[in-house]
């Protein structure tokens, strides 16, 4: 693939099936962990699942048998999925940290005065494209801690100032996502600082697990609202890939060996785990520089190392997209069929269902098509991931004068 080609690309993951036969997942994603982790959620003031749209007209324009669209804008009022992973790494770690048995989320009144105190000694850091930092911004509020964010250079003022609203002490660094992640890190362990990040490396794997099991709520609602007739291919998100990560360990643990098909798509220009799968030696391949896309949230270089493994011993199709994909998804999502719902999807949020109408639409996308298998009996199932985290942008791209910078 040329980095900036303006073609969707694929890979299936051939190798997945011979390290499937011989690799077990951790135990992390188990039921046992599904309904706790839901409990966990429950338990927060505000908590409702989020709606799940079922697209019936675009369904039937697209020849497939279903289209579900998840959407998480509703998420506890912060317009992204994000806060479930980093609600529950951020409470289960302070609880093991302070040796207390439970730190309630958003009633500071029933926290005693020495727990209160014992926080408002701690200090939280991140680095984010914008919708992590604000879901550790929003539970380091909810329970009277510090935090620190770090955004890589061209991130949004607006998705700033949403994370400082939350009295983070939050800025822009001249460096992309990567080096905010480093510099967080840096800091931490300097400061004596909590770093609560979604990206594993050896030595820092145990947070970034535990947000990955805080999004099983997601996939648990979602399967829950499909019902019986359960989806065949699911599209997902990926940027350090704890996301799909997630939801592939949920499926492997649910289902087995008749789990739907998931489909990982990526930005072009940040497509670390196409690039890893297309090289088929088994490891992790960054990709570096300015990591130029509108998906901001899917805008990471380096993959999470936990992610990997799992993606790589199990996962089925990687997908990179160009921007236009992005684009596509919004306005449709942004202005549907007669009687299908209107959805407002953000960059990141609304690629997947742009690749699912690319590729049933476009004789260019034919192989994938016919690799999917996509047709009438096909019931998809989507997540967006976000809604108009910036409303400017948003705006600028429905309404309609944005063009792909040039290369
Ligand atoms: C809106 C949105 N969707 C999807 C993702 C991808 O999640 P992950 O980085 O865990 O792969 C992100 C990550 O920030 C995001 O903000």
């Amino acid at each position: 693939m040329k980095p900036d080609s303006d073609d969707i690309v694929w890979q299936a993951n051939s190798a997945a099936r011979a390290a499937r036969a011989n690799k077990a997942l951790t135990d992390a994603f188990s039921s046992k962990h599904v309904t706790a982790i839901r409990e966990f959620h429950r338990a927060i003031p505000g908590y409702q699942p989020t709606p799940l749209a079922a697209l019936s007209k675009l369904a039937e324009f697209l020849g497939v048998g279903a289209v579900w669209v998840k959407d998480e804008s509703y998420r506890f009022g912060l317009n992204a999925f994000k806060v479930l992973g980093a609600s529950f790494a951020l409470i289960r770690t302070l609880e093991k940290k302070l040796q207390c048995e439970r730190i309630p989320l958003g009633d500071k009144n029933r926290q005693s005065a020495s727990l209160r105190n014992q926080l408002e000694n701690i200090t939280c850091v991140t680095a984010t494209d914008g919708n992590h930092g604000r879901a550790v911004a929003w539970g380091a509020e909810q329970i009277g801690c510090r935090s620190v964010v770090f955004m890589p250079a061209g991130s949004s003022p607006v998705r700033l100032e949403n994370i400082r609203r939350h009295g983070a002490e939050a800025s822009i660094i001249d460096g992309n996502y990567d080096d905010a992640v480093r510099m967080a890190a840096d800091l931490a362990e300097q400061n004596d600082w909590l770093l609560i990040q979604d990206t594993a490396r050896p030595g820092y794997t145990q947070i970034p697990e535990q947000i990955m099991q805080g999004y099983l709520t997601l996939f648990d609602e979602a399967f829950e609202q499909v019902g019986e007739h359960e989806p065949t291919h699911v599209f997902i998100q990926c940027g350090v890939g704890s996301l799909p990560a997630s939801l592939l360990a949920f499926l492997v643990e649910r289902y087995g060996g008749r789990r739907p098909t998931l489909i990982s798509v990526e930005p072009t220009r940040a497509a670390s785990f196409y690039r890893s799968v297309v090289a088929a030696d088994g490891n992790a391949h960054a990709v570096t520089g300015r990591l130029d896309t509108i998906m901001a949230g899917l805008a990471c270089g380096e993959p999470s190392s936990l992610a990997w493994e799992i993606l790589r011993d199990h996962g089925d199709i990687f997908v990179a997209c160009p921007d236009r994909v992005s684009v596509r998804g919004m306005r449709v999502l942004g202005n549907p069929l007669p009687d299908d719902r209107p959805m407002v999807s953000g960059e990141s949020g609304a690629v997947t269902l742009g690749l699912v109408y690319e590729i049933a639409t476009d004789p260019a996308n034919r192989h994938l098509r016919e690799h999917l298998r996509l047709d009438r009996s096909s019931r998809i199932l989507l997540f967006s991931t976000e809604g108009d985290t910036d409303p400017q942008m948003y705006r600028k791209i429905v309404w309609g004068d944005w063009r792909p910078r040039a290369p």
